[in-house]
């Protein structure tokens, strides 16, 4: 079952996940008018900007999520692009991970890893809720959809609490539980504005990230992804899935 936003914004869009993002929505049978694809270094996203030379709906946005000063123009330039229509969809991919054990842990990747996996989307969420809101307003759609106006963080099973049976993965665990919280509140604070907030997992993935030997590859984990973001609604919201669409515990 697809998903047809009009208007997406992603972060992390380079590489791994939030490529296949790119790719696979600008491959649907009714891709986005929109949209519009940060990350950190374009000069060097070569695959992201191939992709924008051939497709007129891309727009690539230098965004390193951890400028928090930037995130005002990032929505003024998002906002001039989209040209008189709300965001439908914001995509909070961008993520990094540490692994150090119990007695390595630093200061600095706790202090990354916050600001990046949890302090940065709900800045960026709270940034573009008039746009999103104005999204809901021009629907005619009744119930929320990731086709409406939805807020799709992207987190890890590794930071439910009621799966933690490894240890562990500190800073990692710490930031997305902290996103996982994060996205509820927006669920409930945004319920009456028919906009939609979920924490999606995207599996053990073959990225930078996963590593060679995990499970499935960013076609599959995406494909799985968007299916389940098909598949939400106003009843829905505030809760924790993964891309085969099982629900995790918090
Ligand atoms: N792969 C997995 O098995 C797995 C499992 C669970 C959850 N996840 C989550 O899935 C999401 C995507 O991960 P991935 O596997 O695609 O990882 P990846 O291949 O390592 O890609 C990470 C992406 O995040 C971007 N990023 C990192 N720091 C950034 C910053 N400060 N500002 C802007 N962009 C930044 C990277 O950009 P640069 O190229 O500039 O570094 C890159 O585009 C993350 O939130 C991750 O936690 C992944």
């Amino acid at each position: 079952m697809p998903i047809y936003p009009s208007t997406v914004f992603i972060t992390g869009a380079n590489r791994g996940i939030g490529l296949e993002f790119v790719k696979q929505l600008l491959g649907s049978k009714n891709p986005p008018n929109k949209l519009i694809a940060s990350c950190r270094k374009p000069a060097e996203a070569k695959e992201l900007n191939e992709l924008s030379s051939v497709n007129p709906a891309v727009h690539v946005l230098q965004f390193d999520v951890t400028d928090f000063d930037a995130i005002p123009k990032i929505v003024s330039d998002t906002e001039r692009i989209l040209d008189g229509v709300g965001l439908n969809l914001l995509i909070n991919n961008a993520g990094i991970i540490h692994r150090s054990p119990l007695g390595g842990v630093t200061l600095d990747e706790m202090r990354t890893e916050a600001d990046i996996n949890c302090i940065a989307p709900v800045l960026i969420a709270q940034a573009f809720v008039p746009l999103l809101r104005k999204a809901a307003e021009a629907s005619d759609v009744p119930n929320m959809s990731c086709d409406k106006a939805a807020i799709v963080n992207i987190t890890s099973k590794v930071g439910s609490i009621a799966d933690n049976r490894g240890g562990g993965r500190y800073a990692y665990r710490a930031s997305k539980a902290g996103l996982n919280a994060i996205t509820k509140s927006l669920s409930i604070d945004l319920a009456k504005e028919n906009i939609l907030a979920v924490v999606l997992h995207p599996g053990w993935v073959q990225t930078s990230m996963g590593g060679p030997d995990a499970l499935i590859d960013t076609v599959t984990c995406v494909q799985g992804l968007l299916n389940v973001m098909a598949t939400l609604d106003a009843q829905k919201s505030g809760t924790f899935w993964d891309y085969k669409g099982e629900q995790i515990p918090w």
